[in-house]
C-alpha cells in the first residue's frame, strides 16, 4: 500500500563557503579537496527534489568562515512552531547557533529557547509520533535532553552513540513516518542498552547493515512517503519499497567530505 506524503517546510543553507578546513568527525580530511561547484550542484539537486515534491524550502544566508553551515539540521529543533536553539560542541561551529536564532527571530518565530546545554539540533534530536529521540556520546550533552523535554513537553528517549563514525543520531537513525513511530536505524552505532531500548520501542523498524549505514543511508529525509537518501545506500531501497515508501536516491558525495548528507543539509520546520 503506497503511503501518504505530507507537505513539509525545510530550512537549507547553500554551501557557498563549504570547505573542509578542520576535522571534527572521522569523515573530514582537510587534505582532500572539495569541488565547490559540484557540491553546489548536488545541494541544488536536493533542494529541487524537495520543491518538486511540493515541499517548501526556506533559505538561511551562508556566512564566510562557517564552512559547516550547509548542515542546517544542526542549527535548531522546531516542533509545534517552538524553537530550541543549538549550542555547538566545537568552537569552529559556535557562531552558527546565533545565525539560526537570528533567522527565526526575523521570520516571526516567538517561542524561542536559547539553550543552556550543548545540543546540535536535529543532528541529535529526532521527532517521532510518541517521543523525542535524543543522541548523546559525541556532541549533544545528556543535560540537553532534560532541557528539550521540559521545553517541548515530549518524553525524551536518550540514546548512547558509541561509534565515532556515527557521531550524530541522524547518521544512524531516520524517522520514516512521524505519524506512526516508524524508523530505520543501524544498531552498531548504539550501546547495547540503547539497542535494547530501540528494539523494545520499535520492534518493526527497518534495521540497516553496516554497508548502508557507512554509505550514510540513514542520513535520510522522509515526508511520510518519499524517502530521500544517498544513492549509494543500495541495500535500503528494496526494504523501503516493501514497506510502501518510495526511495529517491541522490549523490551528495562532495558534502559527505564534511561528514554529512541529505538529512544534515535539511532542518525541518514543524509548525
Ligand atoms: N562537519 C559537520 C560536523 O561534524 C557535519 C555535520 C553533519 N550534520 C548532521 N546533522 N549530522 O559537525
Amino acid at each position: 500500500m503506497p503511503r501518504d506524503a505530507s507537505p513539509r517546510r525545510y530550512l537549507m543553507c547553500p554551501p557557498h563557503y563549504f570547505r573542509v578546513t578542520y576535522s571534527i568527525n572521522p569523515w573530514m580530511d582537510p587534505a582532500k579537496p572539495v569541488d565547490l561547484p559540484v557540491a553546489l550542484a548536488q545541494w541544488e539537486d536536493l533542494r529541487d527534489r524537495y520543491l518538486a515534491l511540493g515541499h517548501t524550502v526556506a533559505l538561511l544566508d551562508p556566512l564566510p568562515g562557517l564552512p559547516d553551515m550547509v548542515f542546517t539540521a544542526n542549527g535548531a529543533t522546531v516542533i509545534d512552531g517552538r524553537v530550541l536553539g543549538a549550542r555547538f560542541a566545537h568552537q569552529e561551529r559556535h557562531r552558527e547557533a546565533e545565525a539560526h536564532l537570528e533567522w527565526f527571530r526575523a521570520h516571526g518565530f516567538i517561542d524561542i529557547h536559547e539553550p543552556a546545554h550543548i545540543n546540535e539540533g536535529e543532528g541529535d534530536f529526532a521527532v517521532t509520533a510518541s517521543w523525542l529521540l535524543a543522541g548523546r556520546g559525541f556532541r549533544s550533552s545528556p543535560l540537553s535532553h532534560d532541557e528539550a523535554q521540559e521545553f517541548f513537553g515530549r518524553p525524551v528517549i536518550g540514546l548512547d552513540l558509541v561509534d565515532p563514525r556515527y557521531y550524530h543520531l541522524d547518521t544512524a537513525l531516520c524517522v520514516l513516518d512521524d505519524g506512526t513511530d516508524e524508523i530505520m536505524y543501524y544498531p552498531g552505532a548504539f550501546s547495547p542498552g540503547s539497542r535494547a531500548v530501540l528494539a523494545r520501542l520499535f520492534p518493526d523498524a527497518l534495521v540497516a547493515d553496516g554497508t548502508d549505514a557507512g554509505a550514510f543511508g540513514l542520513n535520510a529525509v522522509s515526508d511520510g512517503r518519499h524517502v530521500l537518501l544517498p544513492q549509494a545506500a543500495a541495500g535500503l531501497f528494496e526494504p523501503l519499497r516493501e514497506r510502501g515508501f518510495e526511495p529517491i536516491g541522490l549523490d551528495l558525495g562532495e558534502l559527505l567530505k564534511g561528514g554529512g548528507s541529505v538529512k544534515c543539509c535539511t532542518q525541518e520546520l514543524r509548525l
